[in-house]
C-alpha cells in the first residue's frame, strides 16, 4: 500500500462518508442510512445506501460498494494512493512523504504521465521548427489563432520514426515505459519507434491536468485520418471526454457534445467553451454519467450527415437514462460545427448562437424523425404514427411538457387530444411497470448466489457461504467478538475461498494489533472484491446479541464442514484436504 496505517486512520476519522458522497449524489435519510440514486449505474428508484455509522456505501442495484476510499477511487477514476491523496487534500491533511514506497503500478502511471507531458511539450515545440512549419500552416489554414493553438497545446509529430523516442530516452525514459504509454511501438526486432508520425497532434488532458493521451490527424488523405492513443494504464477512451478540463468550468448547467476534436476547438475559439467530444468512439454510459456530473442539460451537436444523425439517435437514450435534459442542434447543409463556424467567418459565433437558441429538445428530434416514416393520407399510417408518438411522449417526466406536445400532436392530425393522452398514459403505466420489474430483477440478480462473480463457489455452498458472510460482517462490526472467533475457528473451516481470504486478512490485521474495518483492509482487495465485502456488510444488519449470533454461525460452519462431499474436498487446498479426510475417517469409525 505504501501509506502509513496511522495516516489512514486519521484520514478516516476526519472524513465523513456522507459528506463526501453528497458532493456527487443527492442523498435522503432512510432509517439509519442515507439513500440516493446510484452514480455507478442508471436507475430511477434509489438503491444506493450510505451508512455514516459504519462508514461504507453499497448499491443493491448494481452491487458496487465499499468505504469512502473505494468510492473516490471509482467515481474519480483514481488508484488507491491517488484516492487517499484526494481525500487528504479535502480533509486538509498533508500526505506523509511516500519514501518511494508507493506501489509499482502507481509508479508506472506516474512515469507515463511524465512521458506524456514531455511528449506534448516536444510536439508543441515542433510546430515552430522548419519541419513543423507545414503543420502550423495547416492549423492556421483551418482558422485557428495562435492563442487557440497554445491553449489546446496542439503540436506536430515529425515524420522520422525516432525523434520522440530518442528525445524521451535522452530524458531517462525506458523502452518499456514508452511502449506502455503507447507513445512508441516495438519493431519486429524489438526496437521502439514513434507511434505518431507526420501528424497534427491533439493532447487529451484529464481533469487534474495530466496529459493522458493524444489524437493525431494526418494532413493528407491517407487513412486513418485520426490515430489515437490506445488504452493505457492512464487512459481509457470510454471514460474520458476531450476538453472536459476546460468545459467543466464553463458549463453553467449546459454542455455541448460534438463529434470531433476540431469541432470542440472551433467552438471554444468562438466562445462556446462548454463543448466536449468523445474520443473516436460512440458515446458510452460512463461518459454520459460524467456529463451529468457537470450539467443538467446537454446539447447534442453531431455532424448533420447520416452517420451523425444515427449517432445522435443512439446517444439520446444513453443520455436520457442519466436524467439529463437533452437538446439536439442540427447544423444545416450537412456541415459539422467546425465547418459551419468557419464558413460564416466573423458571423460564425453569432450564427451558431442562433442555432443553439432554437435547438429543440430530443422529443422534437425524435418526432420529426418519426414523422418522415409515415404517409398521413392513409388512416392506418396516421394511427400508427400517433401510437408511436404517444410512446415517445410517455417517456417524458414533465407533465407540462407532455401536455404541450399532446396538444400539438392532436392539432397536427386533427384528432381528440384525450384520445392521444389515453394512449400515452397506457404506455406510461407500462413503462413504470417495466422499470420496476427491471429493477427488481437487478436486485435479485445481485443478491442471488448464481450471479456472484467474486465468490463463485457460493452457489454450491449456499448455507456455508451465508454463515461465513454473516460471521465476517459480525466480526467487522463487533471487534471484541472477533478475537474469540479467531481463536476458535481456523481459516480452513471457511468453505468458499473468497470468504476464507477475507477471514485470513481480518485475522492478519487483528494479530498485528490493528483494526480491520473495511477501510483498513481495502488495500488488500480489488475494487470488485471491496464491493463484495461492502455488500456483505450492507446485507447484515447489526445483531442484538452478537455472542449468540457468533455461536450459531460457528455451529453452522462446523456442520457444513462435516458434510463436505469428496468433490468439494478435492477443490480445497491440500493441507485442508488432509485434515478433512482425517475427520471423515474419524466420523466413520
Ligand atoms: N476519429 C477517429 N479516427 C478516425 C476518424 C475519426 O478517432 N479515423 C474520431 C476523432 O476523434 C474525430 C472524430 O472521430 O475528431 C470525428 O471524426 P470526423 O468528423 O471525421 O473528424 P473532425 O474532427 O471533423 O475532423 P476534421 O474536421 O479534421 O476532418
Ligand atoms: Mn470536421
Amino acid at each position: 500500500m505504501g501509506i502509513q496505517e496511522e495516516f489512514i486512520q486519521e484520514l478516516k476519522s476526519r472524513t465523513d462518508i456522507v459528506d463526501v458522497v453528497s458532493s456527487y449524489v443527492n442523498l435522503k435519510k432512510a432509517g439509519r442510512n442515507m439513500v440516493g440514486l446510484c452514480p455507478f449505474h442508471n436507475e430511477k428508484t434509489p438503491s444506493f445506501n450510505v451508512s455514516r455509522e459504519n462508514a461504507f456505501f453499497h448499491c443493491f442495484g448494481c452491487g458496487v460498494g465499499g468505504d469512502v476510499i473505494t468510492f473516490i477511487k471509482r467515481i474519480e477514476n483514481l488508484d488507491y494512493v491517488d484516492a487517499v491523496k484526494f481525500l487528504a487534500q479535502r480533509a486538509g491533511m498533508s500526505m506523509p512523504e511516500d519514501n518511494g514506497r508507493s506501489s509499482g503500478y502507481t509508479d508506472l502511471k506516474n512515469r507515463i504521465y511524465e512521458a506524456n507531458r514531455e511528449a506534448a511539450r516536444f510536439y508543441h515545440k515542433q510546430l515552430y521548427t522548419p519541419q513543423g512549419r507545414q503543420a502550423l500552416e495547416y492549423l492556421r489554414g483551418r482558422g485557428l489563432t495562435e492563442k487557440t493553438i497554445i491553449h489546446f497545446g496542439l503540436g506536430y509529430s515529425p515524420q522520422s520514426r525516432f525523434e520522440l523516442v530518442n528525445y524521451l530516452k535522452g530524458k531517462g525514459f525506458s523502452n518499456a515505459e514508452l511502449v506502455q504509454a503507447n507513445l512508441a511501438n516495438l519493431s519486429q526486432r524489438g526496437y521502439p519507434f514513434d507511434r505518431f508520425s507526420d501528424r497534427v497532434m491533439f493532447p487529451i488532458i484529464d481533469l487534474r491536468g495530466n496529459v493522458i493521451a493524444f489524437g493525431g490527424r494526418i494532413m493528407s488523405d491517407i487513412k486513418p485520418k485520426y490515430l489515437n492513443t490506445s488504452d493505457t494504464p492512464v487512459f481509457n477512451k470510454s471514460r474520458n471526454l476531450f476538453a472536459l478540463q476546460f468545459a467543466k468550468n464553463k458549463a453553467n448547467g449546459q454542455l455541448i457534445l460534438v463529434e470531433g476534436y476540431m469541432d470542440v476547438i472551433a467552438l471554444h475559439q468562438a466562445g462556446f467553451e462548454n463543448a466536449v467530444a468523445t474520443l473516436g468512439t460512440a458515446l458510452t454510459n460512463e461518459q454520459a454519467m460524467i456529463i451529468k456530473r457537470y450539467c443538467d442539460e446537454v446539447v447534442i451537436c453531431y455532424d448533420s450527415d447520416e452517420a451523425g444523425q444515427k449517432a445522435t439517435a443512439r446517444a439520446i437514450p444513453i443520455l436520457r437514462d442519466t436524467g439529463l435534459h437533452i437538446r439536439v442542434l442540427t447544423v444545416p447543409n450537412g456541415k459539422d460545427p467546425d465547418e459551419y463556424i468557419k464558413n460564416y467567418g466573423e458571423q460564425g459565433a453569432a450564427r451558431f448562437r442562433m442555432l443553439l437558441d432554437k435547438s429543440g429538445n430530443d422529443i422534437e428530434f425524435r418526432l420529426s424523425k418519426l414523422r418522415k416514416r409515415y404517409n398521413f393520407e392513409l388512416t392506418e399510417q396516421r394511427i400508427e404514427y400517433l401510437t408511436e408518438a404517444a410512446r415517445i411522449l410517455s417517456e417524458l417526466d414533465n407533465s407540462i411538457e407532455q401536455d404541450v406536445y399532446l396538444s400539438r400532436l392532436a392539432e397536427e392530425l386533427n384528432v381528440e387530444k384525450t384520445a392521444v393522452k389515453n394512449q400515452m398514459q397506457k404506455f406510461r403505466r407500462r413503462n413504470i411497470r417495466e422499470a420496476q420489474k427491471q429493477e427488481r430483477r437487478n436486485i435479485q440478480d445481485t443478491i442471488s448466489a448464481r450471479n456472484d462473480k467474486i465468490n463463485n463457489e457460493k452457489f454450491y455452498n449456499l448455507r456455508a457461504a451465508n454463515a461465513e458472510e454473516a460471521l465476517i460482517a459480525l466480526m467487522m462490526t463487533n471487534p471484541d467478538i472477533a478475537q474469540s472467533v479467531f481463536s476458535q475457528l481456523p481459516p480452513e473451516k471457511f468453505i468458499t475461498s473468497f470468504n476464507r481470504k477475507v477471514y485470513e486478512i481480518l485475522k492478519k490485521y487483528a494479530e498485528s494489533g490493528g483494526e480491520f474495518t473495511l477501510t483498513d483492509i481495502s488495500g488488500e482487495f480489488s475494487n470488485d472484491e471491496v464491493s463484495q465485502i461492502a455488500k456483505i456488510l450492507a446485507s447484515h444488519p447489526r445483531e442484538n446479541d452478537p455472542e449468540q449470533a457468533a455461536r450459531e454461525y460457528l455451529s453452522v460452519l462446523e456442520e457444513e464442514n462435516d458434510k463436505l462431499t469428496p468433490e468439494q474436498i478435492a477443490a480445497a487446498d491440500t493441507q485442508t484436504l488432509m485434515e478433512q479426510l482425517q475427520k471423515l475417517k474419524e466420523k466413520k469409525k
